[in-house]
């Protein structure tokens, strides 16, 4: 089975798994890139089941929108008990890697108002350590150049993602060769980086349910 193929399986599986527990109240937090785009997807057939979405990005309302599914502000949003979402790396802890579609800001705060936190995921994004894939940054513009000097001295290799601007008006910088021994402490440390916006590990609060999509069927995993 392919990668994409993967992909819209753990998709399906979440929606699967959370649809009985939706009704026409429910507004459900959607994340962003290929994963989340399948399950957009698959959220569109059930439209009629649930009241509506808030998006972790413009792309994502957009997708949601050309569904025909109602996209809510998060401020005038009382809770939202699911929020589904991909990521770029998980550990056996479900602590995160996230932010390669630079979407990471909206993705934490939306993350962090919602009751349950689905990761799904293909079985190419499991690791044993994380960071073999380059943490994303969000950084105020302004603030580059002092936000990569505090990197370098953490032993990070940043390099800008040039041509990319935010949803929230920023730049990302994406770091390598840093050592993730410790997620939820590097977290702490990064997020106090002035000018640093919001760094891509999601540690301190970790996904909740891993739906990990192999060749063998999709397997959840929790901690
Ligand atoms: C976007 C993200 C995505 O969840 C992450 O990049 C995974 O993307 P994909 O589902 O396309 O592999 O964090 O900011």
């Amino acid at each position: 089975m392919s990668r994409e193929k993967l992909k819209r399986a753990a998709a399906e599986a979440a929606l699967d798994q959370i649809l009985p527990c939706m009704d026409s109240h429910t507004v459900i937090g959607v994340g962003t890139g290929s994963t989340a785009n399948f399950f957009i997807d698959a959220l569109a057939r059930s439209k009629n089941r649930f009241d509506g979405a808030v998006a972790s990005s413009e792309a994502s309302a957009t997708r949601l929108k050309a569904s025909g599914i109602q996209v809510h502000d998060l401020n005038a949003v009382g809770s939202l008990p699911f929020y589904v979402d991909g990521a770029d790396e998980s550990n056996t802890r479900l602590q995160l890697i996230k932010g390669g579609g630079a979407a990471l800001t909206r993705e934490k705060i939306t993350a962090a108002v919602a009751a349950e936190f689905i990761c799904i995921a293909d079985e190419s994004k499991m690791v044993d350590v994380l960071g073999q894939f380059p943490l994303p940054v969000e950084v105020i513009p302004s603030a580059r150049s002092h936000v990569a000097r505090q990197l370098v001295k953490l032993g990070g290799t940043p390099v800008w993602r040039t041509g990319v601007i935010t949803d929230n008006g920023n730049i990302i910088l994406d770091v390598r060769n840093l050592s993730i021994i410790d997620p939820p402490g590097l977290e702490r440390t990064l997020n106090q980086i002035v000018g640093l916006v919001t760094c891509g590990l999601f540690a301190q609060r970790p996904a909740d349910r891993l739906l990990l999509a192999r060749q063998s069927g999709v397997e959840q995993i929790r901690v």
